[in-house]
């Protein structure tokens, strides 16, 4: 294209002619790095100035797109982009400081006006360290569900991202490495067991990023007693019932026997109820304990429910007890 222009001109230009092409001959482009907050240069282009009225010109792209230019005569960003002439002649583009918005492809070109040749062709690279718009999160998962955990941090080169977890049960403070890499963590059929405190590690030549995520995972209440049928004789002292209530979010337990709206209250003179959490050893499990602190007596001789109810009063499970009398021998 460029050489059938340059026909027109005159034959005293040929030499020159050849000095272009020799220049064109180098114009694949270059990859270069760079970092933020650096000066970088750019180059070399050198202009021909024994060519009529040639003059250099430096294209932005971006995305495939040109976005801005830069000549002797109009730098860019307040100066911050701007050709610098060095003594050799050689009009280099020079970024003081670099920043990340700065990658793009950069093309010199020289010539007359109208007659401009690609000279130089770099690919700007502005690496960074990877970074994670949050530290902290908490997500809340249902059993049995296909969780996905993301870990989208930025950094170029593309960060590496390697996903631990810190096990709650093993009352562990290490985290362990899950063997899994990628900005994605997936988790199947989701269990109680992974209610854990999941990190995700980016990490690129120039730095590294943590990431916490805080799983719970909720659950219908499973509500079991310890046994069904228990015996007893008037007078007996100290007869206890237990049930065991697992559930996220945790439910209330209540007593009843005969009417199903009146609870047997705590503390009374004939009965006691103990609860006791334990979130350690079990998962979320409370255990309730009814206690008959005065001898059993005819009436005492019923059928006993447990039954837990959310927090909204609601009922979600209940299981019976029956106290029977021990048969006569
Ligand atoms: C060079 O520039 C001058 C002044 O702007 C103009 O008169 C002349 O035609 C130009 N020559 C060429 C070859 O473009
Ligand atoms: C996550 O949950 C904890 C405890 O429930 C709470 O203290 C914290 O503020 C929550 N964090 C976020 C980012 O919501
Ligand atoms: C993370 O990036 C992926 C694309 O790589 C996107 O599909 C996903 O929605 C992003 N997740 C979050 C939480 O931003
Ligand atoms: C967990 O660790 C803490 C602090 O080290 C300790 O006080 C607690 O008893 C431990 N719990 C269990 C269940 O091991
Ligand atoms: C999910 O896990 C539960 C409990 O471990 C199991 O009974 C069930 O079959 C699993 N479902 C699938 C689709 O894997
Ligand atoms: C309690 O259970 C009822 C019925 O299942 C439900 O509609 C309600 O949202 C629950 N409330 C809470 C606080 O879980």
């Amino acid at each position: 294209m460029y050489y059938r222009n340059s026909l027109k001109f005159k034959l005293t230009l040929t030499t020159r002619i050849i000095l272009f092409l020799g220049v064109v001959t180098c114009t694949g482009s270059q990859e270069i790095k760079t970092q933020i907050g650096k000066r970088e240069i750019l180059g070399p282009c050198k202009n021909d100035k024994s060519v009529l009225n040639s003059s250099v010109m430096w294209e932005v792209h971006k995305d495939g797109k040109k976005t801005y230019t830069v000549t002797e005569k109009r730098s860019f960003d307040g100066g911050r982009v701007r050709i610098d002439t060095n003594p050799y002649g050689e009009s280099n583009l020079e970024i003081n400081p670099v920043r990340k918005t700065d990658t793009g492809r950069y093309i010199c070109k020289t010539g007359p006006t109208g007659n401009m040749v690609t000279h130089t062709n770099i690919e700007l690279i502005v690496q960074f360290g990877p970074k994670l718009s949050w530290e902290s999160i908490n997500r809340t998962m249902h059993e049995g569900e296909t969780g996905e955990l993301w870990c989208n941090a930025s950094g170029i080169p593309k960060p590496t991202i390697e996903w631990f977890r810190k096990f709650r049960v093993n009352n562990d403070t290490r985290y362990e490495n899950i063997g899994i890499s990628g900005n994605m963590l997936r988790i199947h059929n989701i269990t109680r067991y992974a209610k854990d405190i999941y990190k995700c590690h980016a990490s690129n030549e120039l730095g590294s990023a943590e990431g916490f995520i805080n799983v719970d995972v909720l659950f219908p209440a499973e509500l079991e007693v310890f046994e069904e049928e228990l015996q007893g004789v008037n007078g007996d002292l100290n007869v206890e019932m237990a049930c065991a209530v697992t559930a996220n979010p945790m439910v209330n337990i209540v007593w009843y026997k005969g009417d199903e709206e009146n609870h047997i209250q705590e503390n009374n003179w004939k009965y006691k109820i103990q609860n006791e959490d334990d979130m350690k050893e079990y998962y979320y499990t409370t255990i309730s304990i009814l206690k008959k602190v005065y001898p059993l007596e005819h009436a005492d001789f019923d059928t006993y429910y447990c039954k837990a109810q959310n927090d909204t009063g609601h009922d979600i499970a209940s299981k019976a007890i029956n106290l029977a009398r021990r048969p006569e021998k």
